[in-house]
């Protein structure tokens, strides 16, 4: 409620200091215009924030659409070739590769993940033979490859882990001599990040990174990557077994701690938006570059809104991910990535 004693100088009702104010704080004085905000601003968004996932699926000039995922698409090799080459004309530093494998090359096993002519592969040569400095994270499991959709061996309903570390480690030497220059093990067997270590130094590899996704929980919001690759219909149960409990955040830490210790360079929480304290938790006990992936259902969530005009589409991406700086985070997997960078240049 105003008091309105008479008109200030501008015009304006003046204000009267209220008794049970206190005016020497007004928190306000620093919002008041855009170039104000911009001072104090504590956290940014750069275009080096960003790391884009991207689909690939067989044949060339495909572009396809994923109906869960709006204004996403999975690309031919060649037409990743030239989403590349946007991104590194855009700055973006990195891509992370998924693909859709053709069913009939999908088996128990997973064993087009080590034919060096799988379509992770050959995106992977293709895109370095053009954009060589672009980053490229090539992720380590078996679900696009399988045909039951588990990230590992299935031993009827155990997924196995040591089995599947053995995979893994080829998996990534495969990827690694095919150009990738990040590994992501993204399948959370036990002991996957000192394995696949070793197995890239053995073979040369040791300037290979691996990024592991630490902490990943077993979550609904993965719903429209599967669908982007192909695993959403054919998933047997749910991956509980091995993916993190969304109600623990100690034992986020304890995984950190083994994949630090088994020789990660970077560390990933996933989802993001919900779990934003478990990046900050990460940042502040571990110091080490911390990493969230902003995931398909996040995505689906923000665009599909948008698209309905219920939200903000631009304003809501933005704020998403300002949001991961903010926790902590040093980079953001997003499907916002062109998007966000476009917007970034824009200024
Ligand atoms: C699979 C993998 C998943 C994602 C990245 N790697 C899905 C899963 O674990 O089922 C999810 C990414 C997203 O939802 O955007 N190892």
């Amino acid at each position: 409620m105003l008091h309105r004693v008479e008109d200030d100088r501008n015009g304006r009702p003046e204000q009267r200091p209220r008794a049970h104010l206190e005016l020497s704080h007004r928190p306000r004085r620093n919002r008041k215009s855009e170039w104000a905000r911009r001072l104090v601003r504590e956290n940014v968004l750069t275009t080096d924030d960003l790391i884009w996932p991207m689909f690939l699926v067989e044949g060339s000039g495909r572009r396809d659409a994923i109906a869960s995922m709006p204004g996403v698409d999975r690309f031919s090799v060649d037409e990743a070739v030239r989403a590349a080459v946007r991104a590194r004309e855009l700055d973006i530093p990195a891509i992370a590769l998924f693909p859709n494998t053709a069913p009939t090359l999908r088996d128990a096993i997973g064993s087009e993940a080590l034919n060096d002519q799988n379509l992770v592969c050959q995106a992977c040569r293709a895109i370095k033979a053009e954009v060589p400095d672009l980053g490229i994270v090539a992720d380590a499991a078996l679900d696009p490859y399988t045909s039951h959709g588990h990230d590992g061996i299935m031993h009827g309903e155990e997924i196995l882990n040591d089995a599947t570390v053995d995979l893994l480690v080829a998996q990534a030497i495969n990827q690694a001599r095919s150009g990738a220059d990040i590994i992501a093990p993204s399948d959370m067997m036990d002991g996957r990040v000192a394995a696949i270590r070793a197995g890239l130094d053995a073979e040369g590899f040791d300037d290979v990174q691996i990024m592991s996704y630490a902490a990943k929980y077993a979550s609904a919001f993965y719903g429209p990557f599967r669908d982007a690759i192909g695993t959403s219909t054919t998933l047997i149960g749910d991956k509980r077994t091995y993916q993190m409990d969304s109600a623990n955040s100690d034992e986020a830490m304890r995984e950190v701690a083994h994949d630090l210790a088994e020789g990660a360079d970077m560390i990933m929480v996933k989802p993001g938006m919900p779990y934003l304290d478990i990046v900050q938790r990460v940042k502040a006990e571990f110091s080490v570059p911390t990493f969230a992936y902003q995931v398909s259902g996040e995505y689906a969530m923000i665009a599909g809104a948008a698209r309905n005009g219920w939200i903000d589409g631009p304003r809501a991406m933005m704020e998403s991910l300002i949001a991961f700086k903010r926790a902590g985070a040093d980079g953001i997997l997003t499907y916002f990535a062109l998007e966000a960078a476009e917007r970034l240049r824009a200024g």
